[in-house]
Protein backbone atom coordinates (compact mmCIF):
# COMPACT_ATOMS: atom_id res chain seq x y z
CA UNK A 1 0.00 0.00 0.00
CA UNK A 2 1.45 3.44 -0.96
CA UNK A 3 0.94 6.07 1.02
CA UNK A 4 -1.71 8.69 -0.37
CA UNK A 5 -1.89 11.50 2.06
CA UNK A 6 -0.79 14.77 1.01
CA UNK A 7 -1.22 18.01 2.59
CA UNK A 8 -3.49 21.05 1.92
CA UNK A 9 -4.02 24.41 3.04
CA UNK A 10 -2.07 23.45 5.94
CA UNK A 11 -4.07 20.24 6.66
CA UNK A 12 -3.19 16.72 6.39
CA UNK A 13 -5.41 14.84 3.98
CA UNK A 14 -5.59 11.40 4.13
CA UNK A 15 -5.62 11.37 0.07
CA UNK A 16 -6.04 14.00 -2.41
CA UNK A 17 -9.80 13.15 -3.13
CA UNK A 18 -11.85 15.65 -1.76
CA UNK A 19 -15.57 16.86 -2.01
CA UNK A 20 -15.90 19.91 -3.54
CA UNK A 21 -18.74 22.32 -2.92
CA UNK A 22 -22.32 20.97 -3.81
CA UNK A 23 -25.60 19.97 -2.12
CA UNK A 24 -23.44 16.72 -1.51
CA UNK A 25 -22.07 18.48 1.66
CA UNK A 26 -24.91 20.59 2.80
CA UNK A 27 -25.81 18.16 5.29
CA UNK A 28 -24.18 16.57 7.90
CA UNK A 29 -25.72 13.26 6.98
CA UNK A 30 -23.89 13.87 4.04
CA UNK A 31 -20.89 15.15 4.98
CA UNK A 32 -20.40 11.94 7.56
CA UNK A 33 -21.02 9.43 4.50
CA UNK A 34 -18.85 11.15 2.59
CA UNK A 35 -16.13 10.90 5.40
CA UNK A 36 -17.00 6.58 5.23
CA UNK A 37 -16.41 6.34 1.84
CA UNK A 38 -13.36 8.16 2.32
CA UNK A 39 -13.46 11.64 1.15
CA UNK A 40 -10.63 13.23 2.31
CA UNK A 41 -12.17 16.93 2.93
CA UNK A 42 -15.56 18.62 2.31
CA UNK A 43 -16.19 21.78 0.98
CA UNK A 44 -19.72 22.97 2.03
CA UNK A 45 -21.78 24.44 -0.37
CA UNK A 46 -21.36 28.37 -0.67
CA UNK A 47 -23.07 31.26 1.16
CA UNK A 48 -23.18 34.40 -1.58
CA UNK A 49 -22.35 37.79 -1.40
CA UNK A 50 -25.69 38.86 -2.30
CA UNK A 51 -27.30 36.68 0.52
CA UNK A 52 -24.85 37.89 3.13
CA UNK A 53 -25.60 41.56 1.99
CA UNK A 54 -29.17 41.09 2.47
CA UNK A 55 -29.24 39.84 5.67
CA UNK A 56 -26.79 42.55 6.96
CA UNK A 57 -29.61 45.09 5.51
CA UNK A 58 -32.04 43.02 7.40
CA UNK A 59 -30.15 43.72 10.63
CA UNK A 60 -29.96 47.17 9.80
CA UNK A 61 -33.56 47.23 9.56
CA UNK A 62 -34.22 45.77 12.49
CA UNK A 63 -31.62 48.08 14.82
CA UNK A 64 -33.96 51.27 12.72
CA UNK A 65 -30.49 52.03 10.77
CA UNK A 66 -32.93 51.79 7.75
CA UNK A 67 -32.37 49.26 5.22
CA UNK A 68 -34.13 51.48 2.29
CA UNK A 69 -34.32 48.25 -0.56
CA UNK A 70 -33.32 45.15 -0.99
CA UNK A 71 -30.80 45.52 -4.18
CA UNK A 72 -33.62 44.99 -7.10
CA UNK A 73 -31.28 42.06 -8.52
CA UNK A 74 -32.05 40.18 -5.08
CA UNK A 75 -35.59 38.81 -7.46
CA UNK A 76 -33.21 37.26 -9.89
CA UNK A 77 -32.00 34.76 -7.24
CA UNK A 78 -33.33 32.15 -5.56
CA UNK A 79 -34.64 32.60 -1.50
CA UNK A 80 -31.68 33.91 -0.54
CA UNK A 81 -32.81 34.15 2.85
CA UNK A 82 -32.69 29.77 3.27
CA UNK A 83 -30.21 28.97 -0.16
CA UNK A 84 -27.92 26.82 0.94
CA UNK A 85 -29.08 26.77 4.38
CA UNK A 86 -28.84 30.69 4.65
CA UNK A 87 -26.16 32.35 6.59
CA UNK A 88 -27.16 31.00 10.54
CA UNK A 89 -28.14 27.67 9.02
CA UNK A 90 -24.91 27.46 7.56
CA UNK A 91 -22.98 28.36 10.45
CA UNK A 92 -24.85 25.55 12.33
CA UNK A 93 -23.60 22.90 9.66
CA UNK A 94 -20.24 24.13 10.29
CA UNK A 95 -20.50 23.45 14.23
CA UNK A 96 -22.34 20.16 13.79
CA UNK A 97 -20.29 18.82 11.12
CA UNK A 98 -17.14 19.45 13.39
CA UNK A 99 -18.67 17.33 16.02
CA UNK A 100 -19.54 14.63 13.61
CA UNK A 101 -16.55 13.99 11.67
CA UNK A 102 -12.90 14.18 11.63
CA UNK A 103 -12.00 15.47 8.45
CA UNK A 104 -11.41 19.17 7.58
CA UNK A 105 -14.61 21.01 6.59
CA UNK A 106 -14.10 23.83 4.43
CA UNK A 107 -16.48 26.54 4.24
CA UNK A 108 -17.13 28.22 0.97
CA UNK A 109 -17.71 31.93 0.10
CA UNK A 110 -18.82 33.21 -3.10
CA UNK A 111 -18.68 37.07 -3.96
CA UNK A 112 -16.44 39.46 -5.93
CA UNK A 113 -16.83 43.00 -4.56
CA UNK A 114 -14.79 43.58 -1.13
CA UNK A 115 -17.57 45.01 1.16
CA UNK A 116 -19.06 43.92 4.62
CA UNK A 117 -20.62 40.76 3.53
CA UNK A 118 -16.87 39.22 3.96
CA UNK A 119 -17.31 39.73 7.59
CA UNK A 120 -19.00 36.75 7.66
CA UNK A 121 -15.59 34.59 7.22
CA UNK A 122 -14.51 35.47 10.50
CA UNK A 123 -18.23 33.98 11.69
CA UNK A 124 -17.26 30.96 10.04
CA UNK A 125 -13.95 30.72 11.48
CA UNK A 126 -15.75 31.00 14.50
CA UNK A 127 -18.10 27.98 14.05
CA UNK A 128 -14.81 26.36 13.62
CA UNK A 129 -14.11 26.11 9.81
CA UNK A 130 -10.69 24.48 8.86
CA UNK A 131 -10.24 26.62 5.78
CA UNK A 132 -12.42 29.22 3.80
CA UNK A 133 -12.39 28.87 0.20
CA UNK A 134 -13.47 32.35 -1.94
CA UNK A 135 -15.15 31.44 -4.75
CA UNK A 136 -14.71 34.47 -7.11
CA UNK A 137 -17.68 33.72 -10.09
CA UNK A 138 -17.29 37.16 -11.69
CA UNK A 139 -18.93 37.66 -15.13
CA UNK A 140 -17.72 40.81 -16.38
CA UNK A 141 -20.96 42.33 -18.14
CA UNK A 142 -19.82 45.92 -17.56
CA UNK A 143 -18.20 47.27 -20.96
CA UNK A 144 -17.19 50.21 -18.45
CA UNK A 145 -14.86 47.78 -16.55
CA UNK A 146 -11.59 46.90 -17.61
CA UNK A 147 -9.74 43.56 -16.81
CA UNK A 148 -7.12 45.50 -14.75
CA UNK A 149 -9.82 46.93 -12.45
CA UNK A 150 -11.73 43.80 -12.09
CA UNK A 151 -8.54 42.25 -11.25
CA UNK A 152 -7.40 44.34 -8.84
CA UNK A 153 -10.96 44.19 -7.30
CA UNK A 154 -10.52 40.34 -6.97
CA UNK A 155 -6.91 41.19 -5.06
CA UNK A 156 -7.61 43.34 -3.07
CA UNK A 157 -10.93 40.95 -1.99
CA UNK A 158 -8.37 38.27 -0.89
CA UNK A 159 -5.97 40.57 0.91
CA UNK A 160 -9.24 41.75 2.95
CA UNK A 161 -10.28 38.40 4.08
CA UNK A 162 -6.28 37.32 4.88
CA UNK A 163 -6.21 40.31 6.95
CA UNK A 164 -10.12 39.35 8.78
CA UNK A 165 -9.44 35.78 9.72
CA UNK A 166 -6.39 33.47 10.82
CA UNK A 167 -7.81 30.32 8.85
CA UNK A 168 -6.29 29.38 5.55
CA UNK A 169 -8.19 30.59 2.28
CA UNK A 170 -8.00 28.93 -1.01
CA UNK A 171 -8.91 30.78 -4.09
CA UNK A 172 -11.57 29.40 -6.82
CA UNK A 173 -10.77 31.22 -9.81
CA UNK A 174 -12.03 31.94 -13.23
CA UNK A 175 -10.86 29.93 -16.10
CA UNK A 176 -11.71 33.17 -17.98
CA UNK A 177 -8.46 35.68 -17.64
CA UNK A 178 -5.72 36.85 -20.00
CA UNK A 179 -3.08 36.23 -17.64
CA UNK A 180 -4.09 33.43 -15.76
CA UNK A 181 -0.28 32.95 -15.00
CA UNK A 182 0.14 36.26 -13.70
CA UNK A 183 -3.06 36.58 -11.61
CA UNK A 184 -1.70 33.08 -9.84
CA UNK A 185 1.38 35.42 -9.03
CA UNK A 186 -0.83 38.24 -7.63
CA UNK A 187 -3.01 36.03 -5.78
CA UNK A 188 0.06 34.43 -3.92
CA UNK A 189 1.78 37.81 -3.27
CA UNK A 190 -1.62 38.28 -1.66
CA UNK A 191 -1.03 35.25 0.66
CA UNK A 192 -3.37 32.77 -0.82
CA UNK A 193 -2.73 29.76 0.93
CA UNK A 194 -4.74 27.85 -1.77
CA UNK A 195 -5.52 27.99 -5.75
CA UNK A 196 -8.13 26.30 -7.07
CA UNK A 197 -8.46 25.65 -11.05
CA UNK A 198 -11.27 26.27 -12.36
CA UNK A 199 -14.62 27.36 -11.82
CA UNK A 200 -17.54 25.94 -14.16
CA UNK A 201 -19.68 28.47 -15.25
CA UNK A 202 -23.05 27.42 -16.27
CA UNK A 203 -24.07 29.57 -19.23
CA UNK A 204 -27.91 29.66 -19.58
CA UNK A 205 -29.54 28.13 -22.90
CA UNK A 206 -32.32 29.76 -25.59
CA UNK A 207 -35.24 28.10 -25.46
CA UNK A 208 -36.43 28.86 -28.68
CA UNK A 209 -40.00 27.93 -28.55
CA UNK A 210 -40.71 30.38 -25.79
CA UNK A 211 -37.91 32.57 -26.59
CA UNK A 212 -36.99 32.67 -23.38
CA UNK A 213 -33.19 32.43 -21.60
CA UNK A 214 -33.70 29.11 -19.22
CA UNK A 215 -30.94 28.35 -16.18
CA UNK A 216 -29.07 24.91 -17.20
CA UNK A 217 -26.83 23.09 -15.35
CA UNK A 218 -25.39 20.05 -16.95
CA UNK A 219 -22.57 18.01 -14.85
CA UNK A 220 -18.92 17.97 -16.21
CA UNK A 221 -17.68 15.96 -18.81
CA UNK A 222 -13.83 14.60 -17.77
CA UNK A 223 -12.79 16.48 -21.26
CA UNK A 224 -12.41 19.28 -18.97
CA UNK A 225 -10.25 18.28 -17.32
CA UNK A 226 -7.47 19.06 -19.61
CA UNK A 227 -7.87 22.76 -19.04
CA UNK A 228 -7.40 22.49 -15.15
CA UNK A 229 -4.17 20.07 -16.06
CA UNK A 230 -2.99 22.34 -18.41
CA UNK A 231 -2.80 25.08 -15.89
CA UNK A 232 -1.77 23.27 -13.24
CA UNK A 233 1.41 22.05 -15.01
CA UNK A 234 2.27 25.51 -15.72
CA UNK A 235 1.92 26.92 -12.19
CA UNK A 236 3.37 24.38 -10.56
CA UNK A 237 6.62 26.03 -8.97
CA UNK A 238 5.67 29.20 -9.65
CA UNK A 239 3.42 29.98 -6.82
CA UNK A 240 3.88 29.10 -3.02
CA UNK A 241 0.43 28.23 -2.58
CA UNK A 242 -1.35 24.88 -2.98
CA UNK A 243 -3.13 23.78 -6.22
CA UNK A 244 -6.33 22.73 -6.46
CA UNK A 245 -8.50 20.83 -9.72
CA UNK A 246 -11.84 20.84 -10.13
CA UNK A 247 -13.57 20.23 -13.25
CA UNK A 248 -14.01 17.23 -15.06
CA UNK A 249 -12.17 14.86 -11.94
CA UNK A 250 -14.48 11.60 -12.77
CA UNK A 251 -11.76 8.84 -12.57
CA UNK A 252 -8.27 7.29 -10.71
CA UNK A 253 -6.52 8.36 -14.30
CA UNK A 254 -8.10 11.98 -13.45
CA UNK A 255 -6.52 12.36 -10.09
CA UNK A 256 -3.31 10.92 -11.33
CA UNK A 257 -2.89 13.15 -13.74
CA UNK A 258 -4.01 16.35 -11.36
CA UNK A 259 -1.02 15.04 -9.40
CA UNK A 260 1.26 14.71 -11.74
CA UNK A 261 0.44 18.13 -12.93
CA UNK A 262 1.35 19.31 -9.82
CA UNK A 263 -2.31 19.32 -7.64
CA UNK A 264 -2.26 18.74 -4.10
CA UNK A 265 -5.88 17.54 -3.86
CA UNK A 266 -8.19 16.77 -6.75
CA UNK A 267 -12.10 17.91 -6.33
CA UNK A 268 -14.84 15.66 -6.96
CA UNK A 269 -18.42 16.36 -7.54
CA UNK A 270 -20.62 15.45 -10.84
CA UNK A 271 -18.44 12.34 -10.42
CA UNK A 272 -20.03 11.40 -7.17
CA UNK A 273 -23.68 13.07 -8.48
CA UNK A 274 -23.80 10.38 -10.79
CA UNK A 275 -22.05 7.31 -9.46
CA UNK A 276 -22.72 7.68 -6.08
CA UNK A 277 -20.38 8.41 -2.90
CA UNK A 278 -19.13 4.86 -2.79
CA UNK A 279 -17.31 5.85 -6.32
CA UNK A 280 -14.79 7.40 -3.95
CA UNK A 281 -13.35 3.89 -2.50
CA UNK A 282 -13.43 2.72 -6.00
CA UNK A 283 -11.13 5.46 -6.81
CA UNK A 284 -8.68 5.40 -4.40
CA UNK A 285 -7.99 1.83 -4.30
CA UNK A 286 -7.64 2.58 -8.29
CA UNK A 287 -5.26 4.90 -7.21
CA UNK A 288 -3.41 2.88 -5.15
CA UNK A 289 -2.83 -0.12 -7.52
CA UNK A 290 -1.09 2.29 -9.76
CA UNK A 291 1.19 3.87 -7.76
CA UNK A 292 2.17 0.25 -7.05
CA UNK A 293 2.41 -0.48 -10.02
CA UNK A 294 4.45 2.33 -11.19
CA UNK A 295 6.55 2.30 -8.03
CA UNK A 296 5.44 4.99 -6.74
CA UNK A 297 5.80 4.97 -2.60
CA UNK A 298 3.53 8.10 -1.97
CA UNK A 299 1.28 10.22 -3.62
CA UNK A 300 3.64 13.24 -2.57
CA UNK A 301 6.74 12.10 -4.55
CA UNK A 302 4.99 12.30 -7.84
CA UNK A 303 3.69 15.60 -7.26
CA UNK A 304 4.07 18.25 -10.11
CA UNK A 305 6.53 15.67 -12.33
CA UNK A 306 4.40 16.43 -15.63
CA UNK A 307 4.41 19.34 -14.63
CA UNK A 308 5.92 22.59 -17.20
CA UNK A 309 9.30 22.65 -15.17
CA UNK A 310 9.31 18.91 -15.09
CA UNK A 311 8.71 17.48 -18.47
CA UNK A 312 11.68 17.15 -21.14
CA UNK A 313 9.32 18.85 -23.47
CA UNK A 314 7.51 21.38 -22.46
CA UNK A 315 6.52 22.98 -25.77
CA UNK A 316 3.35 21.01 -25.50
CA UNK A 317 1.96 23.23 -23.17
CA UNK A 318 3.00 25.95 -25.46
CA UNK A 319 1.63 27.50 -28.65
CA UNK A 320 3.88 25.42 -30.88
CA UNK A 321 1.71 23.17 -29.99
CA UNK A 322 -1.24 24.28 -31.12
CA UNK A 323 0.18 24.19 -34.85
CA UNK A 324 1.24 20.67 -34.13
CA UNK A 325 -2.15 19.60 -32.69
CA UNK A 326 -4.39 21.22 -35.90
CA UNK A 327 -1.62 19.81 -38.63
CA UNK A 328 -1.61 16.12 -36.94
CA UNK A 329 -5.53 15.64 -37.78
CA UNK A 330 -5.63 13.99 -41.14
CA UNK A 331 -8.91 13.58 -42.49
CA UNK A 332 -10.89 10.53 -42.55
CA UNK A 333 -11.89 9.63 -45.52
CA UNK A 334 -15.68 9.28 -44.43
CA UNK A 335 -15.70 12.23 -44.28
CA UNK A 336 -16.47 13.13 -47.85
CA UNK A 337 -18.57 10.13 -48.42
CA UNK A 338 -22.45 11.11 -49.00
C1 LIG B 1 -25.35 21.02 -8.10
C2 LIG B 1 -24.04 21.73 -7.93
C3 LIG B 1 -23.91 22.74 -6.96
C4 LIG B 1 -22.70 23.42 -6.82
N1 LIG B 1 -22.60 24.39 -5.86
C5 LIG B 1 -21.42 25.05 -5.71
C6 LIG B 1 -21.26 26.05 -4.72
O1 LIG B 1 -22.18 26.34 -3.95
N2 LIG B 1 -20.07 26.68 -4.64
C7 LIG B 1 -19.01 26.38 -5.46
O2 LIG B 1 -17.93 26.97 -5.32
N3 LIG B 1 -19.13 25.42 -6.40
C8 LIG B 1 -20.29 24.76 -6.54
N4 LIG B 1 -20.41 23.79 -7.50
C9 LIG B 1 -19.24 23.49 -8.37
C10 LIG B 1 -18.45 22.29 -7.86
O3 LIG B 1 -17.91 22.54 -6.58
C11 LIG B 1 -17.32 21.94 -8.81
O4 LIG B 1 -16.36 22.97 -8.80
C12 LIG B 1 -17.79 21.71 -10.23
O5 LIG B 1 -18.94 20.90 -10.26
C13 LIG B 1 -16.70 21.05 -11.07
O6 LIG B 1 -16.32 19.81 -10.53
P1 LIG B 1 -16.86 18.39 -11.10
O7 LIG B 1 -16.40 18.27 -12.48
O8 LIG B 1 -16.23 17.40 -10.18
O9 LIG B 1 -18.33 18.42 -10.98
C14 LIG B 1 -21.60 23.09 -7.64
C15 LIG B 1 -21.74 22.07 -8.59
C16 LIG B 1 -22.92 21.39 -8.74
C17 LIG B 1 -23.03 20.29 -9.77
Amino acid sequence: MSDLSTRYLGLNLKSPLVASASPLCESVDNIKKLEDHQLAAVVLPSLFEEQLELESMAVDADLGRGADSFPESASFFPDLKTYNLGPDGYLELIRHAKESVRIPVIASLNGVSNGGWLQYAKLMEEAGADAIELNIYSIATDPAIGAAELEQGYIDLLRYLKHSIRIPVAVKLSPFLSAPANMAVRFDEARADAIVLFNRFYQPDFDIEQLEITPSLALSRPEELLLRLHWTAILYGHVRADLGITGGVHSAQDVIKCILAGARVAFMTSALLRNGVQHAAHVLSELNRWLDEHEYSSVQQMCGSMSHGAVPDPSAFERGNYMKVLSSYSLRANAFND
